[in-house]
């Protein structure tokens, strides 16, 4: 079965073509990353417009590059929320035009859902029953979340960042730094020879007073990444000069030792609560080989095997959506058609 993707949740206009849910036939791709860097990060109505101009061109080409017509393909996959309003409307408006023009049906993904998925967008993609059940850390520029899935299509949130991401903090400390942006692989790079314990910056709720828990998940297993970046505010304030050379390596290997401890340990409490078959990490932040190297560790430690997001799948595509869809139709479910979009659309098990 082949299924043409699209992902416009957020800066990045993508269209896919996927077989079988994880023979990826093309992914194409196209970033606003200039667009947006001038501001230090995403400006919605910039992202729509670009969205507007790019997205009939990349499906054009995302079919052409996997040797496949409007009517070779079986059906359409589109993501519907989270994200960026504005952004998924023009994704969700073009995938139902097309699907009525074509007869075809529609398959709505949640895009969390794509990012966990995309671990299987590999041919020697592993049997159900030999990773289920998994423990899921996602993490991306808008979330950073631990998911227990007792199987395909079951979620079951454990914990969630309470404030910014992981990914919104690596490119806000970019900003800080005046690095650039988007901050997580900048913040890789320049951290490069850096010593990861010069600063000791907050982990985030471990650290300071235990206050009073309003949110329903457990405390030990959520995350918070604010502090972590007015702490990085206050060091470079302090300084009497912007840091440079061997200190701004440092400040970034210190500051990047944070996130993924701080995402690590979360993985690991989360491991020992609850008895998984495997665990595996997803989003554009588990590109960072630190935090692989740590999350490898892991795997070494307590022999629970580690599913990785291939990199080509790590930040936003639509393979991942057309691959999360796939699944929804060999499980028999997700056949209605999304009536519209929904920005803050949660994980949900699907029925
Ligand atoms: O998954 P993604 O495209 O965003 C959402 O779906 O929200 O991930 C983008 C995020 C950005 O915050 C970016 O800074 C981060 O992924 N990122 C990285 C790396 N490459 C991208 N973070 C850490 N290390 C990297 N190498």
């Amino acid at each position: 079965m082949k299924i043409l993707g699209i992902e416009t949740s957020c800066d990045e206009t993508a269209a896919a073509v996927v077989e079988n849910g994880c023979i990826v036939l093309s992914n194409t791709i196209y970033s606003q990353i200039e667009k947006h860097r001038p501001y230090g990060g995403v400006v919605p109505e910039i992202a729509s417009r670009n969205h507007v101009a790019k997205l009939p061109g990349i499906i054009a080409e995302a079919l052409e590059s996997a040797g496949e017509t409007y009517d070779s393909i079986d059906a359409l996959a589109v993501t519907y929320g989270p994200g960026l309003a504005s952004s998924l409307l023009i994704g969700l408006a073009a995938a139902k035009t097309l699907a009525q023009r074509l007869d075809k049906p529609l398959i709505g993904v949640n895009h969390h859902e794509g990012h966990l998925h995309s671990i299987f967008m590999k041919e020697d993609t592993p049997a159900s029953e030999e990773v289920f059940p998994m423990l899921g850390l996602l993490v991306s520029g808008g979330d950073s979340s631990l998911v227990l899935m007792r199987g395909p299509g079951h979620y079951e949130l454990l914990g969630s960042t309470i404030d910014d991401a992981a990914g919104e903090a690596l490119d806000k400390a970019a900003t800080v730094l005046n690095l650039g942006y988007p901050g997580g692989p900048i913040i890789q790079k320049t951290a490069e020879g850096g010593d990861p314990s010069a600063i000791r910056f907050p982990r985030g709720l471990d650290s300071v007073d235990r206050g009073k828990w309003i949110y329903k998940y457990d405390r030990n297993l959520c995350f918070s990444f604010s502090g972590l970046k007015t702490s990085l505010l206050t060091h470079v304030k302090k300084l009497d000069h912007p840091p440079e050379g061997d200190e701004l390596r440092d400040i970034c290997a210190s500051y990047q030792e944070a996130i993924c401890e701080a995402l690590v340990m979360r993985t690991e409490r989360a491991l020992k609560k609850f008895p998984v078959k495997s665990f595996s990490c997803a989003g554009g932040v588990s590109l960072n080989k630190i935090l692989r190297q740590k999350m490898q560790s892991v795997s070494e430690r307590t022999g629970i095997p580690l599913l990785l997001c291939p990199p080509a799948y790590c930040t936003d595509n639509a393979a991942m959506i057309a691959g999360a869809a796939y699944e929804k139709v060999r499980m028999g479910v997700g056949l209605v058609e999304p009536i519209d979009v929904n920005p803050n659309l949660r994980l949900t098990d699907w029925e």
